[in-house]
């Protein structure tokens, strides 16, 4: 049989200035600029095969054993189509390349943490997707090209296909094409960096990022301040903490824009609540680590979900997963939620630290 197959991994990232709200919703256009941190592939990934035959009748795709359906979801046509016409374009510039962009594709993805979760999995799934029909195609295109098109799956994918420090630049064009993702550095500019993620809950989230944030635009007050005038702002001075290796101005920016997206969130009519009471429990504890050690050495953030991730550097590991260790056998429900979770994640859960 004629088949043609690649495969790829996709890390996970996380915000530390957060995208939450969208100028349009069908290309995936956002009202404000992102940042985040790509983690390390050994611990939160998505696998994908994409492979394609002339014998496939349909577009296909399974994520994590169960099939989900093509055709009715505009963000995966929308990235399978744009990659079916490049490829298009080079089959027209080289006559004997097969004629792969005429088959149909099936696309296996599996990630190895809880999916919808709050932790980024959108992310990585639509980027090992863009990957792995862009290397099954043979695509030239750079990641920066490529970010266009994984952006419309999930616009935080975009920045999943960038190691290190990477932007997403909200762009002006109505036509999305200056919106794309950019490294801001490269992880070895800064490999003292480290992150340790706390799955709070692997249960899915309450309320999905896309009809949150839809909602938020539609109804909050603050949300226009925070895009137009803080979060500008913000992506200078987090570009200038990271160019610096300034970890305390890092960590600063990183709390107070988590805390900021929270807050647009309970400003959301009806109001939105990600946050949960263990979510709350580590924040006070990094606060508390902070305030004790005389200088900022952790920073907490999280996404659209309970889970907290915690940025530090190697230097101060010990205390900061020593103290958590401890801080996290006093709250109440921990070891249950903690067991539960090592079902569910292959590698067993305590406090997971992850090469950022
Ligand atoms: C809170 O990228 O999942 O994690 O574009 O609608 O798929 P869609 O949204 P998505 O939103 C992520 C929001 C966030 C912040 C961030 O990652 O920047």
């Amino acid at each position: 049989m004629e088949l043609y197959q690649a495969t790829t991994t996709a890390p996970v990232n996380i915000a530390v200035i957060k995208y939450w709200g969208k100028r349009d919703a069908k290309l995936n256009l956002p009202t404000n600029s992102s940042l985040s941190v790509t983690l390390s592939q050994d611990d939160l990934r998505a696998l994908t095969t994409a492979s394609c035959s002339p014998t496939f009748t349909e577009d296909r795709l399974w994520l994590n054993g169960v099939e989900e359906s093509v055709a009715t979801s505009s963000r995966l046509t929308a990235c399978i189509d744009n990659l079916r016409q490049l490829r298009a374009e080079l089959e027209q510039e080289n006559p004997s390349a097969p004629r792969l962009s005429t088959f149909k594709l099936h696309i296996c993805s599996e990630n190895n943490f809880p999916t919808a979760a709050g932790l980024a999995s959108s992310a990585a799934g639509f980027a090992a997707l863009v990957r792995a029909i862009a290397d099954l195609y043979q695509l030239p295109q750079s990641a920066k090209d490529l970010s266009r098109i994984a952006r419309q799956g999930s616009g935080s994918a975009c920045r999943s296909l960038m190691g290190g420090y990477v932007s997403w630049e909200m762009g002006e064009a109505d036509d999305g094409n200056d919106s794309l993702a950019e490294q801001v550095a490269p992880q070895s500019h800064w490999p003292e960096m480290r992150a340790a993620v706390l799955v709070v809950s692997a249960e899915r989230k309450t309320v999905p990022s896309t009809a949150g944030m839809q909602a938020t635009v539609a109804t909050s007050a603050l949300f226009r301040h925070r895009a137009d005038v803080v979060v500008p702002e913000r992506m200078s001075a987090m570009k200038r903490a990271i160019k610096e290796k300034d970890f305390e101005a890092f960590a600063d920016l990183t709390m107070k824009d988590s805390n900021q997206f929270h807050a647009v969130c309970l400003d959301t009519s009806p109001p939105i609540f990600y946050l949960n009471d263990t979510s709350r429990a580590c924040i006070r504890f990094v606060e508390e680590l902070n305030r004790s050690a005389g200088k900022v050495i952790a920073a907490y953030t999280y996404d659209a979900g309970p889970n907290c991730v915690i940025y530090y550097t190697v230097e101060n590991e010990e205390i900061v997963l020593g103290a958590l260790k401890k801080c996290l056998a006093n709250i109440d429900g921990w070891r249950e939620r903690d067991a539960a979770l090592a079902a569910s994640l292959p590698e067993g859960f305590d406090s997971r630290t992850l090469d950022a």
